[in-house]
């Protein structure tokens, strides 16, 4: 489909033994065999935030992310689910920008011990990812019992990688179509055109 669409993965907690990092990794190193997509691995845990701050004015401090954003074509966010919603910390980082998000793609991916897979955490999101211009794709990627999933050097279990497969093609399929589809309407019409974005100013 032409150029390569820039979709960086966010890994969303920073929890100490957190098993969302499994599958995190495991998705990045997919996410590098799509041709069509370029990408770049972002974790909470590496942001280091003040305390007695939120949102766009701490931006320039986080210029890789910041830059990052703005080349973007859209987003992968990684979420574990966390008593029915996401982690403090991944709101905090998502706060840290606005207009860079906006008519860009998100693709949520939730993690859980319990057996709905983040599905939770990841509806938690949809009004956050909303209001800051993110266009959500229908399909999620869910990993329920996560510990079942991966050995403990992090390597996805044969049987779930079969499992998994369809599920990915799907995920990206979409994710791939919705990002050249924004890029595209971005192109034909400047963000700067838009009503939100004129109300920003
Ligand atoms: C504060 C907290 C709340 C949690 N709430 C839920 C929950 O509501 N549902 C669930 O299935 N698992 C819940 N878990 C378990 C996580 O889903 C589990 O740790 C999973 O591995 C993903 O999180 P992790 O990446 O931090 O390991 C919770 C874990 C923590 C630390």
């Amino acid at each position: 489909m032409g150029t390569k669409l820039f979709l960086p993965l966010l890994l969303g907690t920073n929890r100490e033994g957190r098993e969302s990092e499994k599958v995190a990794r495991w998705l990045f190193e997919k996410m590098k065999t799509q041709e069509d997509i370029e990408t770049a691995f972002f974790d909470v845990r590496d942001f280091k935030l003040p305390d007695n701050d939120y949102g766009e004015s701490l931006k320039d401090m986080f210029s890789q992310y910041k830059d990052a954003i703005v080349k973007a074509d859209g987003l992968v966010i990684v979420s574990p689910e966390y008593n029915h919603g996401y982690s403090g910390r991944l709101k905090s980082i998502l706060d840290l920008l606005l207009k860079e998000y906006m008519h860009k793609t998100v693709g949520l991916v939730g993690v859980s011990s319990g057996p709905w897979g983040g599905t939770r955490g990841v509806e938690a999101l949809l009004p956050v990812v909303r209001e800051l211009g993110l266009v959500v794709i229908k399909r999620d990627l869910r990993f329920p019992l996560v510990s079942n999933i991966f050995d403990e050097k992090g390597n996805m279990k044969s049987e779930f990688e079969e499992l998994y497969a369809p599920q990915l093609q799907t995920f990206f399929g979409e994710l791939i179509w919705m990002a050249h589809a924004l890029k595209n309407a971005r192109n034909l019409t400047p963000l700067e055109s838009s009503a939100r974005v004129k109300m920003m100013k």
